[in-house]
């Protein structure tokens, strides 16, 4: 017997690519592929990247670079760039680096098994397509691995909102969901192999609308059927649109039992002229309403969101208007960023803020969410939560979980298991994560 071929994939960027990641290594199992988790003993190398910022891209290139001397010593290993930056430069990093075997975008890798096979016969292999199959049902046949408790499952891809400092509709393509029923397949399914959790994923999830029984189903119709599923117990979703957020999504929140009580609503600014320059077609004051509806339905729910510093022509009055939107919001956790210049985006080509302007108020924002984030914490301290275990801690008998809220507990539990759920009674408030002891 030949000894399996070894695949070792690296993740950059989104949620969304660490469950293609996960499809692609489950694809190329079939093909006889093992993973690994150094590249040193890879027969195949696959960088699964992200295009998002200016930065994540370039370090794609140096990554690469770096697999020049590995390729030299054994030149049966292959090379393959997956993700959004292959969708956007295929044939450019081709070009640009030649030890690259392959290079296969967001919507067309469930052809690599035979992109695969060719790269084995010395033919390099591109595909950007965006096919009219369905790759997830082509990627049908799953091994029945056990897996984590936690795990993402994509119901939707693409965006139509084209934000003017957004690359996704251009690298995902336009706004797709998949139908209902093949979304509880494969969560049944996951549950089987030991899933709990599981966080819908999509670009704009909370724009789903996908084919099911009587019609199509919204995000909440369908986090409602879920709700149904044995074994199966939180579910979470990823990124929403403030301008998708539905009644019926709203009112899940307040009724439905296992939808956890956190919310990742993205709103990029606070000011009013700013939103409408990057084409968010909502205002400052329609997101703090939303929030107010939000907690109305669900007093507890924790909210994050994503902010962007230094978009084309920001005032100081404009960060200031966003400095007062989170005073007013009160987030529990927040991703923040410096606008990155995205070439063929319509911002790119606007009159741009300085470096150290930006640096400065990229600061001053990570400061107040840093409060904001210690202070939600704090007032976990003393609460009993229920915490889903993960994986064993770095200390001995210790488990580390989440709780409803996504914070990241750690416990002393020498009996727990990954994958029980437990009583827990936080008792302090570290940097990132929460400590605890069992009730
Ligand atoms: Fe990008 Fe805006 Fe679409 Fe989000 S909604 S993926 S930020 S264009
Ligand atoms: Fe990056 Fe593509 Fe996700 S650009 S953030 S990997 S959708």
């Amino acid at each position: 017997m030949t000894s399996p071929k070894k695949l070792f994939i690296k993740t950059y960027g989104c949620q969304m690519n660490v469950y293609d990641s996960e499809r692609m290594s489950e694809a190329l199992g079939e093909q006889g592929y093992v993973a690994t988790d150094t590249p040193d003993d890879a027969d195949m190398i696959l960088l699964n990247t992200c295009h998002i910022r200016e930065r994540a891209a370039e370090k794609v290139y140096s990554e690469l670079g770096r697999y020049k001397g590995l390729k030299e010593a054994r030149p049966d290993l292959k090379i393959g760039v997956a993700g959004c930056v292959a969708q956007a430069e295929g044939a450019e990093i081709m070009r640009r680096q030649p030890l690259v075997d392959l290079v296969v975008g967001p919507q067309s890798y469930h052809r690599l098994p035979q992109m695969e096979a060719q790269v084995r016969t010395g033919v390099r292999a591109l595909d950007t397509d965006f096919p009219e199959e369905d790759k997830f049902e082509a990627l049908k046949a799953r091994p029945r691995a056990r897996r984590a408790p936690a795990a993402f499952l994509t119901v939707q891809e693409g965006c139509d909102k084209f934000c003017a400092f957004c690359v996704v509709p251009y690298t995902r393509g336009a706004e797709v969901s998949r139908p209902a029923d093949r979304v509880l397949a494969e969560a049944r399914d996951l549950v089987a192999r030991g899933v709990r959790e599981i966080t819908l994923l999509g670009q704009n999830v909370n724009a789903y609308h996908g084919a099911g029984a009587g019609g199509d189903w919204s995000l909440a119709r369908l986090i409602w059927a879920l709700n149904d599923v044995d074994g199966l117990e939180r579910i979470r979703f990823t990124t929403s649109h403030p301008n998708d957020m539905s009644d019926d999504l709203i009112e899940a929140h307040a009724t439905c039992p296992k939808l956890m009580p956190y919310l990742h609503l993205p709103v990029q600014s606070g000011s009013d002229r700013i939103l409408k320059r990057m084409n968010r077609s909502h205002t400052a004051e329609s997101y703090l309403r939303l929030i107010e509806r939000l907690r109305a339905a669900r007093p507890d729910i924790l909210m994050s969101g994503d902010f962007i510093v230094g978009f084309p022509e920001e005032t100081e009055a404009d960060f200031q208007a966003t400095l007062d939107l989170i005073e007013a919001v009160g987030y529990g956790y927040a991703y923040t960023f410096k606008y990155s210049t995205r070439p063929g985006t319509p911002a790119a080509d606007r009159a741009q803020v300085d470096e150290d302007v930006k640096d400065d108020r990229l600061q001053r924002l990570q400061a107040l969410i840093t409060r904001q984030q210690q202070a939600v914490q704090q007032s976990m301290v003393g609460r009993d939560l229920t915490v889903l275990f993960e994986k064993p801690g770095r200390m001995p008998g210790q488990m580390g979980g989440k709780s409803e809220y996504l914070h990241a507990v750690h416990v002393l539990a020498p009996e727990a298991r990954p994958g029980d759920m437990a009583r827990v009674r936080i008792t302090e408030s570290a940097r990132n994560s929460l400590k605890g002891v069992l009730i």
